[in-house]
């Protein structure tokens, strides 16, 4: 098992691994074929079995302040992907890529660091665990159902939209406050949190 930066043979590997991993969690249709690139310099680990990716932490880091983090302060970095295949979990290796990326980002001068997650209890108590407090939260809201729904019709203006057979997703985005209301109609609702820590 190794821990090392990215390599570009890693690409499929990767984009494989990120799939896989989220598969359990309440990213699993985050789908993504492809490995973005990023504006901004980043710092990308990886944890490698027998040259296939089972493990990764992509982390964009600010050079001015306001060009990565949502939060304004000293120049910070932004967690945008990590997660490790479920099979090679609670080894340490989140944890060792994680402090492989704290050390490469305080070698740039970052000692601020954000991530945005949902509210899977296992990625909660990781972060929580490395330091990272919690800020805010919004909801990532789905519903879904027959066009003549009350519901649907109260959410979605169909006069212009022509015959629909049927609302496969509707998923949107809404504050916080309105997750009393929303659990109520809502096939899936997750909260959408902010945590930073110091490094
Ligand atoms: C969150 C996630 C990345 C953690 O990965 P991981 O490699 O299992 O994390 P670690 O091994 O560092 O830590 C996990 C647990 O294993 C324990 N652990 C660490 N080394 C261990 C070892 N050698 N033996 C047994 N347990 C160990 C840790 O104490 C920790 O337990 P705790 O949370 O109760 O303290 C992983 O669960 C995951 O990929 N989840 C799905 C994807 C996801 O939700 N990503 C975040 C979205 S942003």
């Amino acid at each position: 098992m190794e821990i090392r930066e990215y390599r570009e043979e890693d690409r499929t590997s990767w984009v494989r691994c990120r799939v896989l991993s989220f598969m359990d969690s309440s990213y699993f249709d985050d789908v993504q074929n492809y490995r973005e690139e990023y504006e901004n310099p980043v710092i990308q680990i990886v944890a490698v079995d027998q040259d296939q990716v089972v493990g990764f932490l992509d982390c964009e880091y600010e050079e001015q302040p306001g060009d990565v983090c949502y939060f304004e302060g000293s120049i910070g970095g932004v967690i945008w992907h990590l997660g490790v295949l479920p099979e090679y979990r609670e080894h340490g290796l989140a944890t060792k890529m994680w402090n492989m990326a704290k050390e490469m980002l305080k070698d740039n001068h970052v000692h601020r660091v954000e991530v945005w997650t949902q509210d899977d209890p296992e990625a909660t108590r990781w972060y929580l665990k490395k330091g990272f407090v919690f800020k805010e939260a919004y909801l990532n809201a789905f519903l879904k159902g027959n066009p003549g729904d009350p519901i649907l019709k109260k959410f979605l203006n169909q006069s212009d939209c022509g015959e629909l057979y049927g609302i496969r997703n509707l998923n949107f985005e809404a504050p916080i406050e309105r997750k009393e209301e929303l659990a109520k109609i809502c096939y899936r609702l997750h909260e959408v949190r902010i945590y930073e820590a110091e490094i």
